[in-house]
């Protein structure tokens, strides 16, 4: 079986090649771009094929598609940092949006017949009223910011291309996810690199801290790999599935968590900076449709994915 990843050399993308390659039988193609940062999947390179692609390049994308002729395609590449969509809104709605379409025409102009995940999110549904918790795959969607715009059309034109041309498309809406290596500008990582480096005395003993009040509900990321992969073998072509824990924490939390694993003495400061135009409130998703479809579960507890993610940024 061939399978592609876009965006392998990112977070979500490392963990899934390592996931696919232990099942075993499995050949990995994984797109990067000249700019890309090797560093996650150096201990892999011997056991995928790698190929340039900007996926914002149509031609890129059609030869790309033609050499590999994936049999399954994990599209995760984006730009997936919620703040940089009020920086640069069109760079990633062109990132998000319009590299997708390349992908879907290059895969029916050379008629491959393969499985498509695209990577959706709960930051689609934005504003959530009280009632509607925890939130359902049919809840209105009332996005907060330009990413969630970007992910919405992204979602849609799933939609769109299994309904019009029949393209196998499984959507996944995943919730905040985390552990190793995840981006140093993500919540819990900027947390965590900021308590490893106040530990070695490269920082004073403040942890720098945006809105706390916000609610999340975080899966570690090897759990939600594994529900990519369980998406394209069980889930519904044209359907869309929540990817989440059914546990909701405040970011205050999240960081006391990550506290409880260190014996420096630290204080929280608020910078203004870190605050955003609209932040999502509430997210806490129900996933009981993936679960019944898939049979998945999240075996991970938080507080692990926690201490791995803090050891993480002590090791690098
Ligand atoms: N990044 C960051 N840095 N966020 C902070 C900080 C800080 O210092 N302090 C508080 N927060 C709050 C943010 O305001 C937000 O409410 C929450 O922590 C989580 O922020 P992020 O980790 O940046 O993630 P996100 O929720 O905006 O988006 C993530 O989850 C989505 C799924 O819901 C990203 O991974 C998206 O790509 C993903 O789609």
């Amino acid at each position: 079986m061939k399978a592609l990843i876009t965006g392998i050399t990112g977070f979500a993308g490392s963990h899934l090649a390592e996931y696919l390659l232990a099942r075993g039988n499995i050949e990995i193609y994984g797109t990067y771009r000249a700019r890309s940062r090797m560093d996650h999947i150096s201990h892999l390179v011997d056991q995928i094929t790698l190929v340039e692609c900007e996926l914002k390049d149509p031609h890129a994308v059609d030869q790309m598609i033609k050499l590999s002729r994936p049999e399954q395609i994990y599209h995760l590449a984006a730009q997936s940092f919620v703040p940089t969509s009020w920086n640069s809104p069109a760079d990633t709605l062109m990132n998000n949006i319009v590299s997708q379409l390349h992908l879907f025409e290059a895969v029916r102009k050379w008629d491959v017949d393969c499985k498509i995940q695209v990577a959706c999110s709960s930051e689609e549904y934005g504003m959530v009223y009280p009632g509607e918790i925890p939130v359902q795959e049919n809840n209105p969607l009332r996005p907060l910011s330009p990413y969630a715009v970007s992910k919405i059309a992204q979602d849609f034109l799933g939609y769109q291309y299994f309904q019009s041309y029949g393209l196998p498309i499984v959507r996944t809406r995943t919730f905040n996810h985390t552990g190793p290596r995840r981006g140093e500008h993500f919540v819990t990582s900027n947390f965590a690199k900021q308590i490893a480096q106040i530990e070695l005395g490269l920082q004073p003993p403040f942890v720098d801290v945006g809105n706390l009040q916000a609610r999340r509900d975080f899966t570690d990321v090897r759990d939600v790999v594994k529900a990519y992969w369980l998406a394209l073998t069980h889930g519904e072509p044209g359907s869309v599935y929540n990817i989440s824990s059914g546990t909701t924490r405040t970011i205050e939390e999240v960081l006391q968590t990550l506290l409880t694993f260190t014996t420096a003495n630290v204080q929280i400061r608020v910078d203004s900076k870190r605050l955003r135009p609209s932040d999502v409130d509430v997210l806490l998703g129900d996933s009981s449709l993936f679960q019944e479809k898939t049979g998945w579960k999240p075996e991970i507890p938080f507080h692990q994915t926690m201490e791995d993610l803090l050891q993480y940024w002590r090791s690098i």
